[in-house]
């Protein structure tokens, strides 16, 4: 069994070793910077771990853990066009540093070498990996356009903010789990709770995420803190404060949302105001300890020795303290 450290060496080494060197080369360098810029590569990891949870030989998933950093980062690329995000991993994002249309193109060039990656698992799982990976990257569309589609809504239901960050972040946390139990050669019920474990996890990552694009310090965050509120994305510290907000600060939030006009420092730092007064960042906190109770809970019910569900348990609580 390797450590967590041990894992993300061979999947940053596996990153580090592979050139994309064919042509042109605007279709192709996009690719190696975002992927060599880091990142946790929190999913390979899941799918090695999730390998080894069963007792499976993880190189016979590294190139499917590759595949599914690739296809990541190929929503990162097209993620930070659609939110108009200037930074990704404390750099330019793709789209700045050269210009959208390489950014759309190359994007799309790396979902099909994540397919190429996928398909190099064993001939015996192959049709279950593919149709896996299909539904996920179907899911994750879904949400981002479900997301999109929140930008211009008044209204957004806390269940509906949950589908949408269910499908564009958790789906893909679960799928990289269920792929790596299946080479693990898990059978169906264990990799449906580690599917389970995966899902629950996935939601208090995105709850994180939402809080520390308000609250990350900027040196270590990476990204443009901020870029949510400038987006009017509706994260569940906006669908709080407005559900919580009183006469006053309801017209105070309804001044900001939706008025382009407005001068971006000065709305990052009011809308921060009226959250930090009605006390959502504690809101949205207990709301992620909650879904982590839930993947904890999947996790004790599968049937795996208690020291490799301890690094899986390790790995999740690690995860939900991190600053980036
Ligand atoms: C960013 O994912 C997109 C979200 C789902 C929040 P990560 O936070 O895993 O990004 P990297 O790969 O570590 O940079
Ligand atoms: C994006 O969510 C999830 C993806 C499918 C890429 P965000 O838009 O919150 O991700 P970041 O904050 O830009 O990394
Ligand atoms: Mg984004
Ligand atoms: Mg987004
Ligand atoms: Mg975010």
């Amino acid at each position: 069994m390797h450590s967590i450290e041990q894992l993300q060496n061979i999947i940053n080494k596996a990153i580090a070793d592979t050139k994309y060197t064919a042509k042109p080369a605007e279709l192709y360098e996009p690719i190696s910077y975002l992927m060599k810029l880091g990142g946790k590569r929190m999913r390979p990891v899941l799918v090695l771990i999730s390998t080894e949870l069963f007792k499976g030989d993880i190189s016979k998933a590294l190139h499917a853990a590759i595949g599914i950093e690739l296809f990541h980062n190929f929503t990162l690329m097209h993620d930070d066009i659609m939110d108009k995000a200037p930074l990704r991993r404390g750099n330019p994002t793709v789209h700045v540093k050269w210009n959208e249309n390489t950014a759309i193109l190359s994007g799309d060039v790396m979902f099909v070498e994540a397919y190429k990656l996928m398909i190099m698992v064993d001939d015996s799982i192959l049709r279950q990996v593919l149709d896996i990976f299909s539904y996920t990257a179907a899911g994750v569309c879904q949400g981002q356009q479900a997301d999109m589609n929140f930008e211009t809504r008044d209204q957004v239901s806390i269940n509906e903010y949950i589908e949408m960050i269910r499908l564009k972040t958790a789906v893909l946390l679960a799928g990289s789990m269920q792929i790596g139990a299946l080479i693990g050669g898990a059978d169906k019920e264990q990799a449906a709770l580690l599917y389970e474990f995966g899902e629950n996890l996935g939601l208090a990552f995105q709850l994180q995420d939402d809080i520390l694009d308000v609250y990350g310090d900027p040196e270590k965050f990476g990204k443009q803190v901020g870029g949510d509120i400038l987006a009017d994305k509706k994260t569940y510290l906006l669908i709080k404060a407005v559900e919580l907000a009183g006469e006053e600060k309801s017209s105070e939030l309804n001044y900001w949302l939706n008025n382009s006009d407005a001068e971006p420092s000065k709305k990052i730092k009011s809308i921060t105001t009226i959250y930090n007064s009605l006390g959502v960042r504690k809101l949205a906190e207990i709301e992620m300890d909650n879904y982590v109770k839930k993947a904890l809970y999947a996790l004790d019910k599968i049937d795996a020795e208690s020291s490799r569900k301890a690094l899986l348990r390790g790995f999740a609580e690690q995860l939900l303290i991190r600053e980036h």
